[in-house]
């Protein structure tokens, strides 16, 4: 029985309220999860660049479906059609600056970009409707994400059927997308079937993705969700606790090495020493194919306070130094294999990435 219809996602993370011409991108504050569900109103490119920037939205699909309705705030206030895009230009690189990992901001970006280049080129239409064409291009990012989702919890079903134990990093889950998340939405499809599991979920340092958000949104699915701190997830795989990790991915290079939150290689580092599956899920708008291999991928760099202040209080030395890179780049030899929109990709390699990607 396809029990997938009854899959849905615990709460909105964003929203467009309006119009074209006056409406604004609703989204979810997720640094105030789990304490907190609360909604911040962005009118502006401005206001959602530093949300961005802030993680209020963050995981890669989701940054990408905001960025998108990004470039429709970004076309409300020119009053001719040279000046519109002029603006949306504008506010296409400085969205792109806003974190340079996750490559579905700049594709999210470029596809509404490259929608109104082609009208403005086309018959007249006026800023009226070119406005119209750029939300209807941002909704349409937005509903594909939905199915994106779901296609890669199909193909990741039958692989959470076997297992008693799944570990996860960080946060791909329904939060960090418009639909049911990347790696947990096989979670939910054979949740959804009836297999019963547990998910063991990286607390996630520094910013604890893993129990404040996925922790959360599991528990809130009624699936069975274990928060261990980062540095127990070996020894949680020497025990045979789990049968595979599955993760998401933030830009994936051609030949299937794989950005994503940092921690992320160590955990695949173990994964491997203990013979157990290591799953990337992503959609097809993760991949950059314009790059070779992971050494390409810009790594973001965030403030030290991250470490040393982490929600409230110091753990560390006053002036301490700090090093505090977001992501880092797992290579294609420790993926078991890359679970897609499109498919699966296994072994990973360049001719089997483009084999399924394009
Ligand atoms: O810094 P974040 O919270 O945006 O990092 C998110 C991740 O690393 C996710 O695993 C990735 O974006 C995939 S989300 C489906």
């Amino acid at each position: 029985m396809d029990t997938a219809h009854e899959v849905k996602a615990p709460v909105t993370v964003l929203e467009w309220v309006g119009g074209s011409a006056d409406g604004t991108l609703r989204l979810l504050d997720q640094t105030l999860l789990p304490e907190r569900t609360q909604y911040v109103d962005c009118r502006n490119v401005e206001t959602l660049w530093d949300a961005i920037r802030r993680l209020v939205v963050r995981g890669a699909p989701a940054i990408g479906v905001a960025a998108g309705y990004g470039m429709v705030l970004a076309g409300q206030q020119a009053a001719d059609l040279p000046a519109l895009m002029a603006d949306l230009d504008r506010a296409a690189s400085y969205l792109e600056s806003s974190r340079p990992t996750a490559v579905n901001l700049s594709w999210a970006v470029r596809r509404v970009l490259d929608k109104a280049r082609a009208a403005a080129a086309g018959p007249t239409q006026g800023v009226d409707g070119l406005r119209r064409l750029l939300l209807d291009e941002a909704h349409a990012i937005h509903a594909e994400d939905q199915a994106l989702c779901l296609a890669i919890g199909r193909y990741a079903e039958p692989l959470v059927r076997r297992c008693a134990g799944v570990l996860t990093h960080c946060n791909a889950g329904a939060l960090a997308t418009a639909g049911i998340g990347t790696a947990t939405a096989g979670l939910y499809l054979a949740h959804a079937a009836g297999h019963r599991f547990c998910v063991y979920c990286d607390e996630t340092r520094p910013l604890l993705q893993g129990s404040r958000l996925t922790a959360w949104e599991l528990m809130q699915a009624g699936i069975d969700a274990v928060v261990i701190t980062d540095s127990m997830a070996a020894h949680v795989l020497r025990q045979g606790r789990v049968q595979m990790v599955i993760t998401g991915a933030d830009r994936i290079a051609a030949n299937g090495d794989a950005a994503n939150k940092i921690g992320t290689y160590s955990l695949a580092l173990a994964a491997r020493a203990h013979n157990v599956p290591f799953y990337v899920a992503a959609p097809y708008s993760t991949f950059d194919l314009s790059i070779a291999d992971g050494s390409e991928i810009p790594i973001e760099e965030r403030g030290g306070e991250e470490i040393t202040h982490g929600f409230g209080r110091a753990t560390a030395p006053a002036g301490v130094k700090t090093y505090c890179p977001a992501f880092d780049v797992t290579p294609a030899n420790l993926i078991t294999a890359i679970i897609t929109d499109r498919g699966v990709i296994q072994p990973v390699g360049e001719r089997e990435v483009r084999g399924v990607i394009g």
